[in-house]
């Protein structure tokens, strides 16, 4: 009997116990809510540092959009898919000399980034959180050349200051952005100066070698637009909170990469010239051994995370901290935004500094 009653008392006060821990688990986890992660869950489900990266991405890809719309007006394929113009022929002949698919490449990539945005906001908007509507920046001029529809634009194409080096970044060894490195010029006259990525208008469509000028400048830009996203997909997924965010990030960023990777053997094919009407070089990149050598595509293993570590073949740079801003820096020495509002720049940093000050859990 005592030891049946024992056995009895112990499984009450074992049942009291472990009914007690789930209890004190439960109060802890309710603890949580109450405190930081009541904000962290709001929103239907989505955190606000979800929603702030989120809305970053958004206008990020609205920006990119417009200008690959550009780009496909004149240089792409005319078609239902995206909103085109006419179409510049001779335009399109000049790119197609880095390769004879081009238009079509640049059609699908502008298809591809009105996807992006498209989704991002629909996808804040279902989470009862607000999406990112730039309509009333798009103040800029087109292009006046025959092909271009005459609407007000968000960026800007026609004085572009194209940083390359994320051609030998990609090619070096021993050096990466996330350790505070600067990586040399693969065209170095085209961050030294504003230079069209489109015909401005029908006068720019000779000389030969001057349209040709312009449609190499598009096509070492290209890159570099979809090399950012190959970067700020992988740098931003860090602070996301809930797994499915993180799914849209690590399921978008990719393609990026995969524009980036097309991008970046084409511009390999720019021909070698001068500018006869301004004077900016395109270098033969096959001159000078292996770090500007064209047909080094892949990505070189070089360092990662420290130095204590074999080289790693990675996307480079993925550092989170600043991810956003860095991003719009980037893009406006890129000249994209030449011509834009105050304004324009206070809402854009304003949704870069809230995505950087999100964190995991937040
Ligand atoms: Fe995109
Ligand atoms: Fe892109």
């Amino acid at each position: 009997m005592e030891t049946a009653e024992r056995t009895e008392q112990l499984t009450t006060r074992s049942a009291f116990l472990l009914k007690g821990a789930a209890v004190g688990a439960g109060t802890i986890a309710v603890g949580r809510l109450l405190t930081a992660p009541s904000r962290a869950f709001a929103s239907g489900g989505l955190t606000p540092g979800d929603a702030d990266i989120l809305r970053f991405l958004a206008a990020a890809e609205t920006l990119e959009t417009d200008a690959w719309q550009q780009y496909n007006e004149l240089g792409g394929i005319q078609d239902s898919e995206v909103p085109g113009g006419s179409g510049s022929p001779a335009y399109r002949d000049a790119l197609s000399v880095l390769d004879s698919d081009m238009a079509q490449y640049i059609h699908d990539n502008t298809d591809d980034e009105f996807t992006h945005f498209t989704f991002i906001n629909a996808y804040l908007k279902s989470h009862g959180a607000e999406p990112v509507d730039l309509d009333k920046f798009r103040t800029l001029p087109s292009s006046k050349a025959t092909g271009a529809q005459q609407i007000g634009r968000l960026t800007n194409l026609m004085q572009l200051t194209v940083d390359t080096s994320w051609w030998t970044r990609y090619r070096s060894d021993s050096k990466n952005p996330d350790f505070g490195d600067t990586l040399p010029q693969a065209v170095p006259g085209l961050v030294a100066g504003e230079f069209p990525g489109i015909p401005r208008d029908d006068s720019d469509l000779a000389p030969s070698d001057h349209l040709q000028a312009i449609a190499n400048t598009a096509g070492f830009h290209f890159a570099f637009i979809e090399q950012g996203g190959t970067s700020l997909y992988p740098g931003l997924a860090q602070r996301v909170t809930h797994p499915e965010v993180l799914r849209i990030l690590l399921s978008i960023g990719p393609t990026e990469t995969m524009h980036f990777q097309t991008w970046q053997d084409k511009a390999g094919n720019a021909p070698p010239l001068t500018d006869p009407t301004n004077g900016l070089v395109f270098p033969d990149l096959n001159a000078d051994g292996e770090l500007l050598q064209t047909n080094l595509i892949m990505p070189e293993p070089t360092i990662f995370l420290s130095r204590k570590f074999p080289v790693c073949s990675i996307i480079r740079p993925t550092e989170t901290d600043g991810a956003a801003m860095g991003a719009v820096r980037a893009l406006t020495a890129n000249g994209l935004f030449r011509g834009q509002s105050d304004e324009f720049f206070s809402v854009l940093t304003g949704l870069a500094k809230a995505a950087d000050a999100a964190r995991h859990g937040t």
